[in-house]
Protein backbone atom coordinates (compact mmCIF):
# COMPACT_ATOMS: atom_id res chain seq x y z
CA UNK A 1 0.00 0.00 0.00
CA UNK A 2 0.62 3.57 -0.45
CA UNK A 3 1.34 5.76 2.00
CA UNK A 4 2.24 8.97 0.66
CA UNK A 5 3.11 10.07 -2.79
CA UNK A 6 4.96 13.31 -4.24
CA UNK A 7 4.84 14.44 -7.85
CA UNK A 8 7.05 17.82 -8.94
CA UNK A 9 7.09 18.99 -5.44
CA UNK A 10 8.22 22.52 -6.05
CA UNK A 11 8.19 25.52 -2.79
CA UNK A 12 10.12 29.08 -2.52
CA UNK A 13 10.01 31.89 -1.18
CA UNK A 14 9.62 35.71 -1.91
CA UNK A 15 12.36 37.37 0.17
CA UNK A 16 12.84 41.53 -0.13
CA UNK A 17 16.19 39.96 -2.35
CA UNK A 18 14.53 37.63 -4.70
CA UNK A 19 12.56 34.48 -4.87
CA UNK A 20 14.36 31.92 -2.96
CA UNK A 21 13.58 28.28 -4.46
CA UNK A 22 13.89 25.76 -1.84
CA UNK A 23 12.40 22.51 -3.38
CA UNK A 24 12.57 22.31 -7.32
CA UNK A 25 10.44 19.63 -8.29
CA UNK A 26 11.06 16.25 -5.83
CA UNK A 27 9.23 13.44 -7.17
CA UNK A 28 9.04 9.88 -4.77
CA UNK A 29 6.55 7.20 -3.35
CA UNK A 30 6.49 6.13 0.44
CA UNK A 31 5.02 2.33 0.71
CA UNK A 32 3.67 1.34 4.21
CA UNK A 33 5.80 0.26 6.62
CA UNK A 34 8.53 2.00 4.94
CA UNK A 35 11.04 3.78 6.59
CA UNK A 36 12.63 6.62 4.53
CA UNK A 37 15.85 8.36 5.85
CA UNK A 38 16.21 12.40 4.34
CA UNK A 39 20.01 13.50 4.46
CA UNK A 40 21.23 16.69 3.14
CA UNK A 41 23.46 19.90 4.56
CA UNK A 42 21.66 22.61 6.61
CA UNK A 43 19.25 24.95 4.40
CA UNK A 44 18.85 21.73 1.80
CA UNK A 45 15.03 21.88 2.30
CA UNK A 46 14.45 18.88 5.05
CA UNK A 47 12.18 20.77 6.93
CA UNK A 48 10.90 22.95 4.27
CA UNK A 49 9.43 19.42 2.73
CA UNK A 50 8.55 17.67 6.00
CA UNK A 51 5.80 20.88 6.42
CA UNK A 52 4.73 20.90 2.93
CA UNK A 53 4.24 16.26 3.74
CA UNK A 54 2.29 17.28 6.54
CA UNK A 55 -0.04 19.85 4.99
CA UNK A 56 1.08 22.33 7.64
CA UNK A 57 2.41 24.68 4.61
CA UNK A 58 1.19 24.55 1.29
CA UNK A 59 3.63 24.04 -1.74
CA UNK A 60 4.18 26.68 -4.58
CA UNK A 61 3.65 23.60 -6.94
CA UNK A 62 3.51 19.79 -7.36
CA UNK A 63 0.99 17.40 -5.89
CA UNK A 64 0.94 15.51 -2.08
CA UNK A 65 -1.26 12.16 -1.87
CA UNK A 66 -1.64 10.83 1.62
CA UNK A 67 -2.42 7.60 0.93
CA UNK A 68 -4.83 8.30 -2.66
CA UNK A 69 -6.38 11.39 -1.91
CA UNK A 70 -3.93 14.60 -2.95
CA UNK A 71 -4.26 17.06 -0.19
CA UNK A 72 -3.92 20.39 -1.97
CA UNK A 73 -7.71 19.55 -2.76
CA UNK A 74 -9.23 20.05 0.77
CA UNK A 75 -10.03 22.47 2.99
CA UNK A 76 -7.70 24.39 6.09
CA UNK A 77 -10.56 21.88 8.31
CA UNK A 78 -10.52 18.87 6.31
CA UNK A 79 -7.09 18.92 6.22
CA UNK A 80 -6.36 19.36 9.79
CA UNK A 81 -9.09 16.87 11.14
CA UNK A 82 -6.98 14.14 8.49
CA UNK A 83 -3.48 15.00 9.86
CA UNK A 84 -5.16 14.83 13.56
CA UNK A 85 -5.66 10.73 12.94
CA UNK A 86 -3.63 10.13 9.48
CA UNK A 87 -0.39 11.73 10.44
CA UNK A 88 2.04 11.27 13.05
CA UNK A 89 4.36 14.21 13.53
CA UNK A 90 7.64 14.52 15.50
CA UNK A 91 9.69 17.76 15.15
CA UNK A 92 11.23 19.44 17.51
CA UNK A 93 9.38 22.32 18.99
CA UNK A 94 6.37 19.72 18.70
CA UNK A 95 6.62 19.36 22.60
CA UNK A 96 4.97 17.09 25.28
CA UNK A 97 2.87 19.21 27.21
CA UNK A 98 4.01 19.15 30.78
CA UNK A 99 0.81 20.12 32.88
CA UNK A 100 -0.26 16.58 31.22
CA UNK A 101 0.98 13.00 32.26
CA UNK A 102 3.43 10.85 30.18
CA UNK A 103 -0.28 8.37 29.48
CA UNK A 104 -1.89 11.83 29.12
CA UNK A 105 0.59 12.80 26.69
CA UNK A 106 0.00 9.99 23.99
CA UNK A 107 -3.75 10.02 24.58
CA UNK A 108 -3.46 13.60 23.61
CA UNK A 109 -3.61 13.42 19.98
CA UNK A 110 -6.93 10.80 20.08
CA UNK A 111 -8.68 12.96 22.42
CA UNK A 112 -8.56 15.64 19.79
CA UNK A 113 -9.54 13.42 17.04
CA UNK A 114 -12.48 12.19 19.44
CA UNK A 115 -11.40 8.50 19.61
CA UNK A 116 -8.46 7.06 22.13
CA UNK A 117 -8.23 3.85 24.08
CA UNK A 118 -6.36 4.24 27.58
CA UNK A 119 -4.82 0.22 26.83
CA UNK A 120 -3.13 1.12 23.25
CA UNK A 121 -1.96 3.84 25.14
CA UNK A 122 -0.39 2.37 27.65
CA UNK A 123 0.73 -0.36 25.12
CA UNK A 124 2.49 1.76 23.00
CA UNK A 125 5.04 3.32 26.51
CA UNK A 126 5.33 -0.52 26.75
CA UNK A 127 7.05 -1.10 23.62
CA UNK A 128 9.19 2.42 24.22
CA UNK A 129 10.02 0.65 27.63
CA UNK A 130 8.34 3.47 29.84
CA UNK A 131 5.36 1.53 31.33
CA UNK A 132 6.78 3.00 34.68
CA UNK A 133 6.37 6.62 33.56
CA UNK A 134 2.68 6.57 32.42
CA UNK A 135 2.13 9.15 35.58
CA UNK A 136 5.57 10.78 35.00
CA UNK A 137 5.38 14.58 33.79
CA UNK A 138 7.41 15.77 31.16
CA UNK A 139 10.01 17.66 33.88
CA UNK A 140 11.38 14.35 35.27
CA UNK A 141 11.90 12.39 32.32
CA UNK A 142 16.17 12.38 30.58
CA UNK A 143 16.02 13.95 26.77
CA UNK A 144 15.74 10.23 25.54
CA UNK A 145 12.92 9.04 27.49
CA UNK A 146 10.92 12.98 25.92
CA UNK A 147 11.49 11.92 22.70
CA UNK A 148 9.98 7.93 23.25
CA UNK A 149 6.99 9.70 24.56
CA UNK A 150 6.93 11.93 21.36
CA UNK A 151 7.03 8.62 19.33
CA UNK A 152 4.84 6.67 21.61
CA UNK A 153 2.52 9.86 20.82
CA UNK A 154 3.12 10.03 16.95
CA UNK A 155 1.98 6.47 16.84
CA UNK A 156 -1.15 6.69 19.12
CA UNK A 157 -3.59 7.24 15.92
CA UNK A 158 -2.56 4.62 14.36
CA UNK A 159 -1.28 6.82 11.35
CA UNK A 160 -0.42 5.85 7.82
CA UNK A 161 2.68 8.36 7.85
CA UNK A 162 5.15 9.74 10.26
CA UNK A 163 7.45 12.96 9.81
CA UNK A 164 10.15 12.98 12.09
CA UNK A 165 12.41 16.11 12.05
CA UNK A 166 16.03 14.91 13.31
CA UNK A 167 14.36 13.06 16.16
CA UNK A 168 17.34 12.11 17.88
CA UNK A 169 19.27 15.29 17.27
CA UNK A 170 19.68 16.14 20.71
CA UNK A 171 20.35 12.89 22.14
CA UNK A 172 23.85 11.23 22.83
CA UNK A 173 24.87 8.50 20.74
CA UNK A 174 23.45 5.68 22.91
CA UNK A 175 19.89 6.94 22.67
CA UNK A 176 20.26 8.28 19.79
CA UNK A 177 20.47 4.16 18.54
CA UNK A 178 17.54 3.30 20.79
CA UNK A 179 15.30 5.90 19.41
CA UNK A 180 16.09 5.59 16.08
CA UNK A 181 15.55 1.66 16.39
CA UNK A 182 12.38 1.75 17.98
CA UNK A 183 11.00 4.24 15.58
CA UNK A 184 11.73 1.75 12.50
CA UNK A 185 10.47 -1.30 15.03
CA UNK A 186 7.31 0.76 15.34
CA UNK A 187 6.85 1.56 11.93
CA UNK A 188 7.62 -1.79 10.97
CA UNK A 189 4.98 -3.45 13.01
CA UNK A 190 2.76 -0.85 12.78
CA UNK A 191 2.63 -0.55 8.46
CA UNK A 192 3.07 2.99 9.24
CA UNK A 193 5.11 4.81 6.26
CA UNK A 194 7.94 6.97 7.83
CA UNK A 195 10.19 9.98 6.46
CA UNK A 196 12.71 10.85 8.68
CA UNK A 197 15.12 13.50 8.60
CA UNK A 198 18.44 12.93 10.34
CA UNK A 199 22.34 13.82 9.66
CA UNK A 200 23.88 10.82 11.42
CA UNK A 201 24.73 8.92 8.22
CA UNK A 202 25.24 5.85 10.55
CA UNK A 203 21.20 6.00 11.64
CA UNK A 204 20.35 6.79 8.24
CA UNK A 205 21.58 3.31 7.31
CA UNK A 206 19.28 1.15 9.50
CA UNK A 207 16.45 2.39 7.25
CA UNK A 208 14.91 1.21 4.08
CA UNK A 209 15.97 3.61 1.90
CA UNK A 210 17.73 6.88 1.65
CA UNK A 211 17.09 10.33 0.29
CA UNK A 212 19.92 12.86 -0.34
CA UNK A 213 18.53 16.87 -1.06
CA UNK A 214 20.93 18.95 -2.37
CA UNK A 215 20.06 22.73 -4.49
CA UNK A 216 16.71 21.82 -3.86
CA UNK A 217 16.82 18.32 -5.96
CA UNK A 218 16.91 14.20 -5.24
CA UNK A 219 20.72 13.71 -5.81
CA UNK A 220 20.50 10.13 -4.54
N1 LIG B 1 9.23 30.72 6.12
C1 LIG B 1 10.35 30.94 5.43
N2 LIG B 1 10.56 32.09 4.79
C2 LIG B 1 11.70 32.30 4.08
N3 LIG B 1 12.69 31.40 3.95
C3 LIG B 1 12.53 30.22 4.57
C4 LIG B 1 11.36 29.92 5.34
N4 LIG B 1 11.50 28.66 5.84
C5 LIG B 1 12.70 28.21 5.40
N5 LIG B 1 13.31 29.14 4.64
C6 LIG B 1 14.62 28.97 3.96
O1 LIG B 1 14.54 27.80 3.18
C7 LIG B 1 15.78 27.12 3.17
C8 LIG B 1 15.57 25.68 3.64
O2 LIG B 1 15.28 25.68 5.01
P1 LIG B 1 14.99 24.34 5.83
O3 LIG B 1 13.91 23.61 5.15
O4 LIG B 1 14.76 24.71 7.24
O5 LIG B 1 16.36 23.56 5.66
P2 LIG B 1 16.95 22.30 6.46
O6 LIG B 1 15.88 21.76 7.35
O7 LIG B 1 17.39 21.35 5.41
O8 LIG B 1 18.13 22.81 7.23
C9 LIG B 1 16.72 27.92 4.05
O9 LIG B 1 17.49 28.75 3.21
C10 LIG B 1 15.78 28.73 4.91
O10 LIG B 1 16.38 29.94 5.30
MG1 LIG C 1 15.76 21.46 9.43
Amino acid sequence: MIALKVEDLQHGYALPAGRLEVLRGLSFTLLSGQVLAVLGPSGSGKSTLLHLLGGLETPSSGEISWGAERIGGLSQERLAARRSVEVGLIFQHHYLLEDLTTLQNVMLPGMIAGDWSEVSAKSLLERVGLSGKAAAFPRVLSGGERQRVALARALSTKPRLVLADEPTGSLDRHNAELVFGMLIELAHSEGAGVVVVTHDEGLAKKTDAIMRLEDGRIVE
